[in-house]
């Protein structure tokens, strides 16, 4: 089953804007992990604001889970498409933990106990129960990040879209979301990833590049990774750790791609022995 789907979806901000989407043709499988990647102003953002519909499409079509999005479903859409954005500080809209996770729950008028047991659910999936009735602003970026998605997650949503929700955090920071993605991932929900940094791609099962509003290359991460010159047109660069894998491979030694130092230090010392 499909669980987003985008079919020639155009979309401008304004009659004088270029358009911001055009033409885009997309899916995301139900329990795919999907990387999104483009350079700024690519449309990445709109995408993720169409798909849960905050913005309308001006033409062509996207559906949830087989349902088109059509303005009388808006609700349903909102609570099966769950959206974290970047700056985890303009995302709290309490001062307590619980309390923060609790308020998307509330307003869809979901009973007390029942909203108690989501907190619990969603504050154990991000790794974060010991915080319960915490401050805040005490908390790291990296925590306050999984205290907004684990606001989204009380909505139960059946898609996750995390758009650049690691941007403002340290590598510490970026570690603790992309492993509690990963795990949601591995539960069921279907993630779709927007990212600059592409070594977070690797992660994912596919991933898709947008340019000029539109796909502009899909595959699998290392068969993107292997196209960097198409991937230099479209203003992304490889991490210097996919350059060395590449090299390696070209030099006969069989790495695979990876992010991580350590995995590859091992590949490169068993073939080598
Ligand atoms: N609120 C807005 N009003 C007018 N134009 C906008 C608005 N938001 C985005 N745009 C324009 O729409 C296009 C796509 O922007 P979008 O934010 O979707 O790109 P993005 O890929 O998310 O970029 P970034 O990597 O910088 O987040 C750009 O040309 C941008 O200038
Ligand atoms: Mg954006």
């Amino acid at each position: 089953m499909k669980a987003l789907e985008f079919s020639g979806v155009c979309f401008s901000y304004g009659e004088s804007e270029r358009p911001a989407i055009e033409k885009l043709d997309l899916s995301v499988e139900e329990g795919e992990f999907v990387a999104l990647l483009g350079h700024n102003g690519s449309g990445k953002s709109t995408l993720a604001r169409l798909a849960n519909g905050l913005l309308t499409a001006d033409s062509g079509q996207i559906s949830v889970f087989g349902r088109p999005i059509d303005g009388k479903n808006l609700f349903g859409i909102r609570r099966d498409v769950g959206v974290v954005f970047q700056n985890p500080d303009s995302q709290a809209v309490a001062s307590i933990v619980e309390d923060d996770v609790a308020f998307g729950a509330e307003n869809v008028g979901l009973p007390r106990e029942e909203i108690g047991d989501r907190i619990g659910f969603a504050l154990r999936a991000v790794g974060m129960e010991e915080f319960r009735t915490a401050t805040i602003a005490r908390l790291s970026g990296g925590q306050k990040q999984r205290i907004a998605i684990a606001g989204v997650l009380a909505l139960r949503p059946r898609i996750m879209i995390l758009d650049e929700a690691t941007a403002m955090l340290d590598p510490r920071g970026r570690r603790e979301i992309v492993e509690v993605v990963k795990k949601l991932n591995e539960e069921g929900i279907t993630v779709l990833m927007i990212t600059h940094f592409m070594e977070e791609a690797l992660l994912a099962s596919r991933a898709v590049v947008m340019n000029c509003g539109t796909v502009a290359m899909e595959g699998t991460p290392s068969e993107i990774f292997e196209r960097h010159e198409e991937l230099l047109k479209y203003n992304l660069v490889l991490p210097r750790i996919g350059y060395l894998c590449r090299r390696l491979r070209e030099g006969g030694i069989r790495v695979s791609d990876t992010l991580d130092i350590g995995t590859l230090a091992k590949e490169i010392a068993s073939c080598v022995s």
